[in-house]
């Protein structure tokens, strides 16, 4: 019989965005061929600001539609500050595919590396592992790019809105606490955070509302609460007592790049965004403009974003193979940080992105116990 085929949308974008995912994609691929009983295929779109300075447009005819139709999609970085559209704003084609496909559970795992900047002195710190569950398809970011819809907005005054729905907001605290399970029975805490501002905001007491009605049919998951500011605090102060952590788009937006910078800096940051049908998978860093093109992009956050993206396709389509591959791929690359084998530049290391990808490859094999080819 022949190995279940799956096709991934692939969006380069710009800048550093190339380079990692021509790195993530060579990695699937040794993966998939070190694990087998899976196939990917790719169908790469054209999207971003290079894209749009060329054409005027910043994603290439029916590449959202295309997006849609694959297994899963990736995308490496878009946007480049010089370039924008006639409302000043950023070339953000990503974050119409969010709302498109109601892409409401973003997935930000940080997880500390041995030999991996730790910035946090407490020896606790060095275990770290946890989870922002942000929202990303309402919240603070509703009225931005997509939407456009300001309540006032003239010369004097520019309102944006916070949107919190009943829907969404159920399936996401739903996903948070199964994402929780997941964790627990790999031997993590199951625990489940509700990160929010219901001392101070309407809608944001009404998420919390919801996340008790929610918690009451998860009863083997704890959970606890945190104001935001105090998360913050808390992420600095003592990491280690959390697990999953949920919270709306823009709290989830800025405590993300905190834990980045926790466990390295965004160079780690790795990125699922799920809704009911589809996923895209992406580094949560940006196109970083300045080092594009120059081998010294780090990345692991692109990486690790792949493999989020076969755990996925795996749950989706009931093959333990995709899982078996992505958690080789995070098996050797917490091995080759352990044996301080990978160094990368963004850490001040010797090792530009070929390098990283290359030692990782190689330790694929090793791990495999396969000789290469
Ligand atoms: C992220 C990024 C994006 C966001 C930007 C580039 C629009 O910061 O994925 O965290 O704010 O969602
Ligand atoms: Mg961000």
């Amino acid at each position: 019989m022949q190995d279940p085929s799956y096709e991934i949308a692939v969006i380069k974008g710009d800048g550093i965005g190339i380079d990692v995912t021509n790195s993530t994609l060579s990695i699937l691929q040794e993966a998939e061929k070190l694990v087998g009983g899976f196939t990917l295929t790719q169908n790469h779109i054209l999207a971003g600001a290079g894209y749009y300075k060329e054409t005027g447009t910043d994603i290439q005819p029916n590449g959202e539609e295309d997006a849609g139709k694959a297994d899963a999609i990736f995308l490496g970085a878009i946007g480049l500050p010089s370039i924008r559209y006639e409302n000043g704003t950023e070339i953000s084609p990503h974050l119409r595919l969010r709302d498109r496909y109601q892409l409401y559970a973003g997935i930000r795992p940080i997880r500390a590396y041995p030999n991996a900047p730790q910035r946090l002195a407490d020896k606790r710190a060095a275990d770290m592992d946890v989870v922002i569950l942000r929202e990303s398809t309402e919240g603070l970011f509703y009225s931005a790019a997509v939407h456009n819809r300001c309540p006032v907005e003239n010369n004097d005054e520019i309102q944006d809105i916070m949107r919190i729905t009943r829907g969404t907001t159920q399936k996401l605290h739903n996903f948070a606490f199964s994402l929780a399970r997941k964790r627990k029975n790999r031997g993590k805490r199951g625990l489940v955070t509700c990160v929010d501002k219901a001392n101070v905001f309407k809608s944001q007491a009404f998420f919390r509302e919801i996340f008790n009605e929610c918690a009451t049919s998860h009863s083997d998951i704890e959970y606890s609460y945190n104001y935001v500011d105090a998360m913050a605090l808390d992420l600095v102060r003592k990491p280690w007592e959390f697990d999953v952590m949920v919270m709306e788009n823009m709290f989830g937006d800025i405590l993300s790049d905190l834990g980045g910078g926790l466990v390295g800096g965004m160079g780690m940051a790795a990125c699922g965004e799920i809704g009911d049908h589809h996923g895209l998978f992406q580094p949560a860093h940006g196109s970083a403009p300045d080092i594009m093109g120059q081998d010294k992009a780090n990345p692991l956050a692109a990486i690790l974003s792949g493999s989020l993206m076969l755990d996925y396709i795996a749950d989706k389509n009931q093959n333990p193979k995709l899982t078996e591959a992505a958690n080789l791929i995070e098996d050797t690359i917490y091995d080759g940080f352990s044996a301080n084998a990978i160094r990368p530049m963004e850490f001040g290391g010797d090792m530009g992105t070929k390098a990283v990808t290359e030692e990782i490859i190689s330790r694929m094999y090793q791990l495999q116990n396969v000789g290469r080819g």
